[in-house]
């Protein structure tokens, strides 16, 4: 499990190492563990992907993978606002027994939270993800998607000059 979830750690580093936009990363990272962790973890993930800071003490919404959820979260509100304040990871084992919990999916049974950083250490998002069965993450599940996080604190790389399409799995591109 843990091996497997390393290499999604790697290809999550390649995705993302020539591209400086914030939002195509994020779009691409969450697809790629949604179906990543799905396949991983017997189709359990209901819900993956970025809430953005804004206004330095509230989250907004995506990019993501699952279904419609809540837009603005303040900072201390719910598992990810709560996250965000304390700029530390946080586990739910059991979404009900979390008194702070924002149910945006009836289904989410557990969940976890982990902040993501620039390369000035500037908290600029909190990776979610919510599974529908309890207890879906290990310790060392957290510990490699911590890792993963830390890609985004690269400093960021120069804008490509020409226009081009590119694949992050096939690596091919051509000039538009
Ligand atoms: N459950 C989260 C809200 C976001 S949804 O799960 C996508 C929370 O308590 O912050």
């Amino acid at each position: 499990m843990k091996e497997t979830l390393e290499l999604i750690e790697e290809e999550i580093r390649s995705t993302i190492e020539t591209e400086p936009d914030l939002i195509a990363n994020f779009a691409n990272v969450s697809a790629l563990l949604y179906h990543a962790l799905n396949r991983v973890k017997g189709n359990c993930v209901n819900w993956c992907g970025f809430y953005r800071v804004i206004d330095k003490d509230t989250l907004i919404l995506g990019p993501f993978q699952g279904h419609t959820a809540c837009i603005r979260i303040p900072f201390g509100f719910g598992v990810c606002g709560t996250a965000a304040q304390r700029q530390e990871t946080i586990s739910v084992p059991d979404v009900s027994q979390w008194q702070q919990h924002i149910a945006c999916d009836s289904n989410s049974k557990s969940e976890l939270v982990i902040p993501v950083f620039d390369s000035q250490t500037q908290l600029i998002a909190v990776l979610d993800i919510d599974a529908n069965v309890l207890n879906a993450f290990s310790e060392s599940d957290v510990e490699t998607l911590e890792k993963a996080m830390a890609s985004f604190q690269r400093p960021t790389p120069p804008s490509p000059k020409q226009k081009t399409v590119t694949h992050p799995s096939v690596h091919t591109s051509e000039s538009k």
